[in-house]
C-alpha cells in the first residue's frame, strides 16, 4: 500500500536551510510541499527543483514581514492541500543583522528583525491554523539558535537576533500550551553553511536537514513546547 500523502509548508526556501529542506523532503514520493520564498521569480535553484519533482512542489510568495503577504498564502494553500489539510508548518525563514550587542543594537533593526523572525512566523500559524487543524501531524517547527538560550551563556554578541529568536522560543511554547492536541516546538539547526551560517560553519547544509528530518519524523505530542537541537538533545532554555 502507497504511504499516505504528507504535506509540508516552508518559508525561505529559496536558499540555504529552507531550499536543502524542500530538496530532501521531495526525495520521498509521499511528500506534497509547498515551498514559499519571497521572490519566485529570481529563486532559480528552487525552481530548478521542480523539475523531477512529478507536480509534488508548489512555489508560492510569501515574505514573513508583510502580513498582508501571509493573509494572502491562505486561499491558494488550501486549494493546493484540499481535504487533507497541512501537516506539517516550518517557519525557517529568517535574518540576522549582525554582531551587535545590549548597547550598540539598532532599535529599527530590532523591530525590523521581530517583524521577520516573530511575528510574521506566529501569524503564519494563526492563519494556517484552520489547515492544520485538518492535517494528520498537526506539527509546527519554528526554527530557533542556540543564542536563543540564556542559560547556555552565549555573551554578548548578535543581540538583535538572539532576542528574537528567545521570542521564538516563547511564542513556541504559548503555541503548545494553546493547543494541546498540536506539536510545537523550536529547533536549532546546527551551525550551517548558508549565507547566514558563513563559510567557517561546521555543517553542510544536507547534514543538518538530514538530522532536522528525523527530528521530525521522529515527534511525539510528548515533545510539544520543548526547545531541541537537530539531534533531539534538549536546550536549557
Ligand atoms: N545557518 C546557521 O548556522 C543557523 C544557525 C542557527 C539558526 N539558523 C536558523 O535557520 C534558519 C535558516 O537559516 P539559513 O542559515 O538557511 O539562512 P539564509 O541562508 O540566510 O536563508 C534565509 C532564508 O530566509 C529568507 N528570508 C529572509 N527574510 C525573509 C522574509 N521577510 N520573508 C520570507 N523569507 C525571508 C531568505 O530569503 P531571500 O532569499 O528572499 O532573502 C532565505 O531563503 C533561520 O531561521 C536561521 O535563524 C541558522
Amino acid at each position: 500500500m502507497a504511504a499516505p500523502t504528507t504535506t509540508w509548508l516552508i518559508t525561505g526556501s529559496s536558499r540555504g536551510i529552507g531550499l536543502e529542506t524542500t530538496r530532501q523532503l521531495l526525495q520521498a514520493p509521499s511528500n506534497v510541499v509547498i515551498a514559499t520564498c519571497r521572490s519566485p521569480s529570481t529563486a532559480v535553484e528552487l525552481q530548478a527543483l521542480s523539475e523531477g519533482a512529478k507536480g509534488k512542489l508548489h512555489i508560492l510568495p510569501l515574505d514573513t514581514a508583510d502580513m498582508s503577504s501571509i493573509d494572502a498564502v491562505l486561499k491558494p494553500v488550501d486549494e493546493i492541500l484540499g481535504e487533507g489539510g497541512l501537516d506539517y508548518l516550518l517557519n525557517n525563514a529568517a535574518i540576522n543583522v549582525g554582531m551587535d550587542t545590549g548597547f550598540s543594537f539598532s532599535p529599527d533593526d530590532l523591530l525590523r528583525t521581530i517583524n521577520v523572525n516573530v511575528a510574521g512566523p506566529g501569524h503564519l500559524a494563526q492563519t494556517l491554523l484552520p489547515l492544520l487543524e485538518r492535517g494528520r501531524k498537526k506539527t509546527i517547527m519554528n526554527m530557533t539558535s542556540g543564542l536563543a538560550s540564556i542559560a547556555l551563556d552565549c555573551g554578548p554578541k548578535c543581540a538583535t537576533y538572539s532576542i528574537s529568536k528567545t521570542a521564538v522560543n516563547m511564542l513556541t511554547y504559548k503555541q503548545s500550551k494553546a493547543r494541546p492536541d498540536f506539536t510545537v516546538i523550536c529547533l536549532d539547526p546546527g551551525w550551517v553553511k548558508t549565507e547566514m551560517g558563513g563559510e567557517g560553519a561546521v555543517l553542510e547544509p544536507h547534514e543538518s536537514v538530514s538530522s532536522i528530518l528525523k527530528v521530525l519524523g521522529s515527534l511525539t505530542l510528548e515533545d510539544s513546547g520543548k526547545f531541541f537541537n537537530r539531534d533531539k538533545g534538549v536546550i536549557p532554555w
